[in-house]
C-alpha cells in the first residue's frame, strides 16, 4: 500500500497548495490513502464543517485534529457526522467524535488511522500510549488491517520518538504533527515501523509556524496579549511523508519526505 500523510495544514494558502496539488501526487505516486492533519486548516484555528467537506472531496481520506479540535465549535456539534474525522483518542470519555477510524479501501484493503496527544507541554489527558494500546488490541496489523496510521500529535520530540519505539512493529507509521516544522528523521524503525518525529506543517514557512510574522513577534517580544496572529497568506509548502508498505505483514518498506512549493528546499519521492 502507498500511503501519503500530509503535516499540518494552515489556513487557506495551505489548503490551496494541498487541494491544487491533489489529484496529481495520487497519481504519480499510485497513492491508495491520504491522510492529512486539519486541526489549522480553519483560518489557522480548528476545522469548519464546510473545510472538512472541501479537503474530503478534494482527495484526502482521513483528517485528523489535534489541541485545536473545538477551535471551530460549528465542529463540536457536527463531528459526529464526519465519518472520516479521527480527533485524539485520549480526549476523555463523552467527548463528541472518533479516535480511530478504519478505512475500506476500493482494492479490498483496511486501513486504520489513529489520532492521539501528547502530554508534555500540552494539555492533561488520558495516556497517550495505554489508550492508543487498547485500540490495537482490536486490529491484526497484516491480518484484519492491512495498515495502521498513528499521528502523534505532540510537542515534545522525546514523547514522539517514545511512541514510536513504543509501537514499533505493531503499526505501518508513527508520525508527528502539531509543531508545524519538519524534522529530517524520517526512517523505517527496527521492527518495521516507519516513523518521522514531525511532518511539518502544509502553510507557509515565511512566517512563525504559519502565523504571520509581525504578530508573532509582538507576543514574543512584548508579552502583551494582542489580538491572536492571523495565518500567513505567501505561498504554502506542502510538508509530508510518503511511505509504502507490504500488504502481508502492513509494515513499511520504504519512506521519503515529500515537499512541494513555497519556501522549503523541494523533495519528491522517487518512487
Ligand atoms: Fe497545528
Ligand atoms: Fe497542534
Amino acid at each position: 500500500m502507498r500511503l501519503l500523510f500530509l503535516g499540518d495544514i494552515v489556513g487557506r494558502s495551505g489548503r490551496e497548495a494541498v487541494l491544487e496539488g491533489m489529484a496529481e501526487w495520487r497519481r504519480k505516486l499510485a497513492l491508495d490513502l491520504v491522510v492529512a492533519n486539519a486541526e489549522n486548516a480553519s483560518h489557522g484555528y480548528g476545522l469548519s464543517p464546510q473545510i472538512a467537506r472541501d479537503l474530503l472531496g478534494g482527495g484526502i481520506d482521513v483528517l485528523t485534529l489535534g489541541n485545536h479540535a473545538w477551535d471551530r465549535r460549528d465542529m463540536v456539534s457536527q463531528i459526529e457526522q464526519f465519518p472520516r474525522i479521527v480527533r485524539p483518542i485520549n480526549y476523555p470519555a463523552g467527548t463528541p467524535g472518533q479516535g480511530s477510524c478504519l478505512v475500506h479501501l476500493p482494492n479490498g484493503h483496511k486501513a486504520l488511522v489513529i489520532n492521539v496527544m501528547g502530554r508534555i507541554f500540552m494539555d492533561p489527558l488520558d495516556d497517550p500510549f495505554r489508550t492508543v494500546s487498547e485500540v490495537l488490541q482490536r486490529y491484526r496489523l497484516g491480518v484484519t488491517v492491512q495498515a495502521i496510521i498513528l499521528d502523534v500529535h505532540a510537542e515534545a520530540t522525546s514523547e514522539k520518538m517514545g511512541m514510536g519505539q513504543f509501537f514499533d512493529g505493531h503499526v505501518s507509521l508513527v508520525v508527528g504533527t502539531h509543531t508545524h516544522v519538519p524534522t529530517s528523521d524520517h526512517r523505517i524503525l527496527p521492527h518495521g515501523t516507519a516513523y518521522q518525529t514531525d511532518a511539518g506543517m502544509c502553510g507557509d514557512y515565511n512566517s512563525i509556524i504559519g502565523m504571520d510574522i509581525q504578530a508573532g513577534l509582538g507576543r514574543l517580544l512584548k508579552k502583551i496579549p494582542s489580538e491572536r496572529p492571523q495565518p500567513a497568506q505567501g505561498e504554502a509548502t506542502v510538508s509530508g511523508l510518503v511511505v509504502e508498505t507490504d500488504d502481508a505483514t502492513g509494515l513499511a518498506i520504504r519512506v521519503s519526505p515529500l515537499r512541494v512549493g513555497g519556501y522549503l528546499v523541494g523533495c519528491f519521492p522517487g518512487f
